[in-house]
């Protein structure tokens, strides 16, 4: 008999390494990312060249391309808006006829049983591109509540599913829970951006949603990667304040937070793989360097092996055609 440990006896065939493999991804456990724009251009399709296959797309695209991604299995996805029209105030964002709300309309409409859940977010609405209100070259915190409460509440009466906070104000789960209960809207959860990282991996984003800031950056109002301790302090005040959900974000980059979050809280956890998380696949794999669809499984289920139960990704619709 040997005296060590024979770790490749559960290796030796295909049968057996699926019979103990301990995390699986499910379509259930995919969200994927749209990009609306509000445009009279029904055929509007703009790609978002530093992210290879992802677009800005008017309603009419949005409709066809949700509806391919439903045929192959997608049950949930996340939707940011491109407003024409961009002020101080972010006025389109809480727009009852503005694009998010319009695209979750039609959503709701052809496919009741999809979850929608629009970003709530002021900063794709808002001309200096912050995700609050700004005076003096400060965002203020406490006058960037109500707008935000108000967005969530536009998405909720238009027919979303769930409503999932972004900006990283402070008591703004508070205040978008309250103002949803007091409308009657309950039962509608929140997943909050618990843990938001002020990541030079949302780059490619910024130019998909044309959000990046004019001046300055978000290091006053989203986290310091360098830190796990506050990423619990941040994940606690948002299940008090009523969050439903716990999203980290970015993913790979940050698996030891998601293994955190999902130790300390019981609450469902999510994670976030990220524009520059996508565009380093992609660009590798143009290039003939990694074989993508290998790395988008193995990245996918680092992800929920770290603890995600639930993971947003532009790779969605990809590897829901696989699964
Ligand atoms: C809006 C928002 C951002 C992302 C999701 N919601 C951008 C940001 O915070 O700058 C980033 C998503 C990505 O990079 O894929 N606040």
């Amino acid at each position: 008999m040997s005296d060590f440990h024979r770790g490749r006896r559960l290796r030796r065939s295909k049968t057996l390494r699926d019979m103990v493999r301990e995390t699986e991804l499910r379509p259930q456990d995919l969200m994927m990312l749209y990009f609306v724009a509000e445009t009279d251009d029904e055929n509007f399709e703009k790609p978002i060249t530093s992210m290879p296959g992802q677009h800005q797309l008017s309603l009419a695209r949005l409709e066809q391309r949700v509806g391919r991604a439903v045929d192959n299995g997608l049950r949930s996805l996340m939707l940011f808006g491109i407003p024409a029209h961009k002020d101080e105030q972010a006025t389109s964002a809480y727009d009852p006829e503005g694009i998010v709300q319009r695209a979750i309309r039609m959503i709701k409409q052809n496919w009741p049983e999809l979850l929608v859940c629009p970003d709530v977010c002021l900063c794709e609405y808002t001309s200096h591109g912050h995700c609050g209100i700004v005076h003096n070259g400060d965002v203020l915190n406490d006058p960037t509540l109500e707008l935000l409460a108000r967005t969530a509440l536009s998405y909720a009466e238009a027919g979303a599913d769930m409503v999932a906070p972004s900006d990283m104000m402070d008591g703004r789960v508070l205040a978008i829970r309250e103002t949803l209960d007091n409308a009657g809207y309950e039962n509608l959860p929140i997943m909050s951006y618990a843990v938001k990282y002020a990541s030079a991996f949302y780059g490619p984003f910024r130019e998909a949603a044309e959000s990046a800031p004019q001046f300055g950056d978000r290091k006053t109002y989203q986290m310091d990667p360098a830190n796990h301790r506050e990423a619990l302090r941040e994940a606690a005040a948002d299940v008090y304040e009523g969050a439903d959900i716990l999203m980290v974000k970015p993913a790979l980059p940050y698996l030891d937070i998601i293994r955190q979050v999902r130790d300390s809280f019981d609450a469902p956890v999510a994670a976030y793989q990220v524009s520059g998380e996508y565009s380093m696949i992609k660009a590798a794999a143009q290039n003939g360097w990694i074989d993508e669809q290998a790395v988008v499984m193995e990245s996918l289920t680092a992800i929920k092996r770290a603890g995600a139960d639930l993971i947003l990704s532009y790779y969605t619709e990809e590897v829901l055609k696989t699964l």
